[in-house]
């Protein structure tokens, strides 16, 4: 951890270097071509109670909604039908939006619909039973971020569960055999920058296949709203932490969350040329996305759900980076056997 300490903390041409070498180590590990995988936020029901999160079951959200799984599915063949998405990522709250068996019969139908679509899931902590038969389903992987290495800070901002369970989640994740990814908020109240160090050696420690890392964004809508993020001073530590992702999980898939946009204009392209290198535009519905405010300031709520593919594609084009073709695989395992 003491390694990745000075690297936290590089400035002037040290920062230089490191973005330098995040980019490099990318590049050699993940190619130029970006793969798009386009996330449905298809229920923002919650049953849990995180502090940080606007979707919390307290809250008040203006209007809590499930997509139908018709609506779903006409959503899901406008992702196919853009040609640019490999991946539709399908995040709700956790329960009491959709069941698991109404998961499962969505996974099936979707598959049946679209067997070249890789499917993500994102619906929280399930028991390992549950997971592994979403994957028979047609689940290919899973997204359940560990929010913070630290147990204390999690038990504090989690009041619905434990790091240890979550990590448990992860660990039966793996062993259902789906590709899994994790990550973490980056600037938590209470986070420390060796909390932030062992953030990202937890992530190696559990050989992720995907990274999700954002910064936190206080949601004034929370217990936890008017406390500012732990590098308020020093944004730039959003972007290092991306590039000492990348050093220290080479072949990891890292997205460009949404939430470097909400910080910075802009901010998803320059994290793509300091070591992210995967594109995760919304195709939520726009009637929908209000709804899905997890922290303000979330961007491109009047974006229609069409126009996402071809905005990405230019996003991408003008930081001279090509879409990625098909479903895009581990970097880490061999890809699937073909049927
Ligand atoms: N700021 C930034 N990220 C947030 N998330 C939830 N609330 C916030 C917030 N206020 C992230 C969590 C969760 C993911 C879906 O969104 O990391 O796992």
């Amino acid at each position: 951890m003491a390694d990745l300490l000075p690297l936290l903390l590089a400035s002037g041409e040290e920062l230089t270097r490191l973005y330098a070498r995040a980019d490099a180590v990318r590049r050699e590990y993940c190619g130029e071509a970006v793969p798009v995988r386009a996330i449905l936020e298809f229920s923002n029901y919650c049953a849990n109670e995180c502090l940080y999160c606007g979707l919390r079951a307290e809250n008040a959200v203006p209007t809590r909604y499930r997509m139908s799984a018709d609506d779903i599915l006409a959503a899901v063949d406008q992702i196919a039908a853009t040609g640019v998405a490999g991946t539709v990522v399908l995040q709700a709250g956790e329960t009491p939006g959709y069941s698991d068996d109404e998961i499962s019969a969505l996974l099936r139908r979707i598959k049946a619909a679209h067997p070249a679509l890789a499917i993500t899931l994102s619906v929280g902590n399930r028991p390992r039973a549950v997971y592994a038969r979403w994957r028979e389903a047609g689940m290919d992987r899973y997204l359940l971020r560990f929010e913070t290495s630290d147990p204390e800070l999690y038990a504090r901002l989690h009041p619905n569960g434990s790091l240890a369970e979550r990590l448990q989640c992860l660990r039966d994740l793996r062993a259902v055999g789906v590709q899994t990814g994790s990550g973490f908020m980056i600037g938590l109240p209470g986070e420390t920058l060796p909390t932030l160090a062992r953030n990202i050696l937890l992530c190696r420690e559990f050989d992720l296949d995907m990274i999700g890392s954002g910064p936190y964004i206080p949601n004034p809508d929370t217990p936890l709203g008017a406390k500012p993020n732990a590098y308020a001073d020093d944004p730039e530590m959003f972007f290092r932490a991306i590039a000492v992702l990348r050093l220290v999980n080479p072949a990891a898939h890292i997205p460009a969350t949404t939430a470097f946009d909400a910080v910075f204009p802009g901010g998803r392209d320059l994290v793509l040329q300091r070591g992210a290198n995967v594109f995760m535009p919304n195709a939520t519905p726009t009637s929908l996305r209000r709804d899905y405010q997890l922290y303000p300031g979330k961007p491109n709520v009047d974006e229609s759900a069409a126009q996402f593919a071809d905005r990405a594609v230019a996003r991408l084009r003008a930081i001279g980076r090509p879409v990625a073709a098909g479903p895009s695989h581990s970097l880490k395992r061999p890809p699937p056997e073909q049927e």
